[in-house]
């Protein structure tokens, strides 16, 4: 197996500010769900956790009203510029912009009356300080709603990708199912598991299904390749051959899912997690 290259965060937070629209948008059923189930109202203080360029919390942001506050937060600081600029764009006037690990947060306990996380907290390989964490810091009868990605082989989006890297020798990512990998959080059991060691009660597990649309294979590789750290990795690191080759086994893989007219569309499957503070 080839070793797997490094990237930098700064690299992925400059793609995922490019194609901010496109990632928030297609799984915006997962930030609506989220939001619904965290409930917020106005003037409350809430936390998002791994914000990315800060899309989900901005919809939070637009609950809560002037005298609410949101705080945006990411462990990679060009994340959190990026959705610094994105609330500015936004007019948003009530967030602050903070970076926060999510296994280690730097907040007063009882601080906030929920915390959002969207398609990040599989990813903190400590998860049961992340979630021991999330509870700390939300007020009791507070609550905590996440999306996380459902299982693997409901993923197509992902798992090609993966499997084309896996047939040339990569590795992207290590264990997906195991501590900090994308597929860690992926069952209602384990998510309920988790939340109630750490404090919470009234868990609510439910499926979110998606796609993911790209006009050509080309695009669907540029996107992903981009925006997703391990993977952008390995293939910054190949000529152009061995792209190419790459690229060759992943059109093959993806035929059942091209669509009539042109262009492909993947299957998604996220799990939208909901919990209150016991
Ligand atoms: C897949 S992206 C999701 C971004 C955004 N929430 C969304 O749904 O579009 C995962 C995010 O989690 C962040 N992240 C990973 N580990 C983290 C940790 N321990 N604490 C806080 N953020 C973390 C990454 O920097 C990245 O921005």
């Amino acid at each position: 197996m080839a070793e797997e290259p490094s990237f930098s965060g700064e690299a992925i937070a400059a793609a995922w500010e490019r194609h901010r629209t496109r990632l928030f948008e297609g799984q915006r059923e997962l930030s609506e769900w989220i939001v619904r189930h965290l409930e917020p109202r106005p003037g409350q203080t809430i936390l998002e956790l791994t914000s990315g360029p800060g899309e989900t919390g901005f919809l939070v942001a637009e609950r809560i009203g002037p005298d609410g506050r949101l705080i945006s937060s990411d462990l990679n600081p060009g994340m959190v510029a990026a959705a610094r600029r994105g609330a500015e764009a936004r007019g948003l006037t009530n967030v602050e912009f903070r970076v926060i690990d999510a296994a280690n947060i730097d907040l007063p306990d009882a601080s906030v009356d929920g915390v959002l996380s969207r398609f990040g907290l599989m990813l903190v390989p400590e998860r049961e300080a992340a979630f021991a964490e999330c509870r700390r810091v939300v007020r009791d009868g507070g609550r905590l709603s996440y999306g996380v990605w459902g299982p693997f082989d409901r993923n197509p989006w992902l798992t090609q990708l993966v499997g084309a890297l896996l047939q040339h020798g990569h590795t992207p990512g290590g264990d997906p199912g195991g501590p900090g990998g994308v597929f860690s959080l992926a069952t209602p059991e384990i998510n309920r598991h988790v939340l109630e060691e750490a404090g919470f009660t009234d868990v609510e597990v439910e499926e979110v299904p998606g796609a993911q649309h790209y006009v050509s294979v080309n695009e669907y590789w540029d996107v992903q390749t981009e925006i997703a750290g391990p993977m952008s990795g390995i293939v910054r690191s190949l000529d152009a051959d061995g792209q190419a080759a790459i690229k060759s086994t992943l059109t093959q893989m993806v035929e059942p899912y091209l669509v009539a007219g042109g262009g492909l569309e993947l299957p998604s499957l996220a799990l939208g997690v909901s919990a209150r503070a016991a």
